[in-house]
């Protein structure tokens, strides 16, 4: 059996993850239980959710103390001692913080070949494509002609969503943390109009870019853009709170939004949703990002990190907004 290099968890973040919650340990990967599989981890999926993983108090369980850190990744088979499953298949699943994965066959999900190459399964399918799939065609119940605001509009869920509006027809206005971002969203993922929250008030923004006001939100961060949005929404509003990024790292209450009584007076709606709830609908989502993708519809922007050294400095990237895309860590790049 191969060494195996992981990070484990040791302490419970505060504010930002520091490089003393983690602690890396090499030791050789266990022998095969009938019904296991030894995963190569090729890449890791970096996602905001790790922070709340590691800390506590959200939909899943608390990563343990001194195990390996949770988190995401695809991966080839190298050794099985399951059905279903030969060395070589391509796969996905929770497969944590480390090189090699050794986990119950059945914890895992065999990646057809759809001609995409591997790391697509982090950027435009699976949770991702999942979850800016679910969240704007069923919780934001689009319409053609209407106006959608995206927030984190750069980064992997956001840079999907926009397009997605597109297609479906919508005037599209992201909000997002430079220029280089925004121009990235208007030129060439086909966005209408951007807002750079960083250099000027993002209310005075979506007043001039959303002249009809707003019909659709997908919120990404929560937070003090929420609150702006708050005050520009139409008649029969759809907030969607996919994510509240601005609010992971808090370490004192954060005050709650000041316009939400604009929800009563437009008869809106505000709805969050976790991906995990939706996974029975992952193979048609697949199939529309996939043939969107395909017919140059659907763009989407991996950001690398080169080494599974440098995975706790990493996911600290997308709290500063230095990630553009899907942020992943290529562990074992192929
Ligand atoms: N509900 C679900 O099931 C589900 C599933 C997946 C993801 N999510 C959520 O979706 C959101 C996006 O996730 P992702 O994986 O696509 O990450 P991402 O958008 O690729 O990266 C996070 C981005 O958030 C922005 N950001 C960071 N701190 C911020 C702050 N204080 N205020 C405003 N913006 C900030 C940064 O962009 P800027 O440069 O633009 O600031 C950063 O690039 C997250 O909130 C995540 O938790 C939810």
């Amino acid at each position: 059996m191969p060494r195996n290099a992981q990070w484990r968890l040791v302490a419970r973040p505060e504010g930002l993850f520091k490089p003393e919650d983690f602690r890396w340990v090499e030791e050789d990967t266990p022998p095969l239980a009938e019904g296991e599989v030894l995963v190569r981890t090729e890449y890791l999926s970096l996602d905001p959710t790790n922070r709340g993983w590691a800390a506590g108090g959200t939909y899943l369980p608390a990563v343990p103390l001194d195990s390996v850190m949770r988190g995401l990744g695809v991966g080839r088979v190298v050794d099985s001692r399951a059905e279903g499953l030969a060395a070589g298949d391509a796969v996905s699943g929770l497969l944590g913080w480390q090189r090699y994965a050794v986990a119950r066959s059945t914890s895992l999900a065999r990646m057809p070949d759809v001609g995409l190459p591997l790391e697509a399964h982090l950027g435009l399918l699976g949770h991702i494509g999942l979850t800016a799939w679910v969240g704007l065609l069923e919780v934001g119940r689009p319409k053609a002609g209407e106006t959608l605001v995206v927030s984190a509009a750069a980064g992997a869920v956001g840079s999907l969503v926009g397009q997605i509006g597109k297609i479906q027809g919508m005037r599209v206005v992201g909000i997002a943390g430079s220029d280089d971002k925004c121009r990235w969203l208007t030129e060439e993922l086909g966005f209408d109009a951007a807002v750079n929250y960083k250099k000027r008030p993002v209310l005075a923004g979506l007043r001039r870019e959303c002249p009809k006001g707003i019909d659709v939100y997908f919120d990404n961060v929560g937070g003090a853009t929420l609150d702006a949005v708050l005050s520009l929404i139409n008649l029969r509003a759809r907030v969607v709170i996919c994510g509240l990024i601005s609010q992971y790292n808090a370490t004192t209450p954060v005050p709650g939004p000041q316009n939400l009584g604009n929800l009563l007076v437009q008869r809106a709606r505000m709805e969050g949703f976790i991906v995990l709830d939706h996974l029975d609908q992952a193979e048609k989502a697949s199939a529309d990002l996939i043939r969107w993708h395909l017919a140059g519809r659907l763009q989407y922007r991996l950001d690398v990190v080169h080494g599974l050294e440098k995975a706790p400095a990493a996911v600290n990237r997308l709290f500063d907004g230095s990630n553009s895309g899907k942020l992943v860590v290529g562990v074992s790049e192929e």
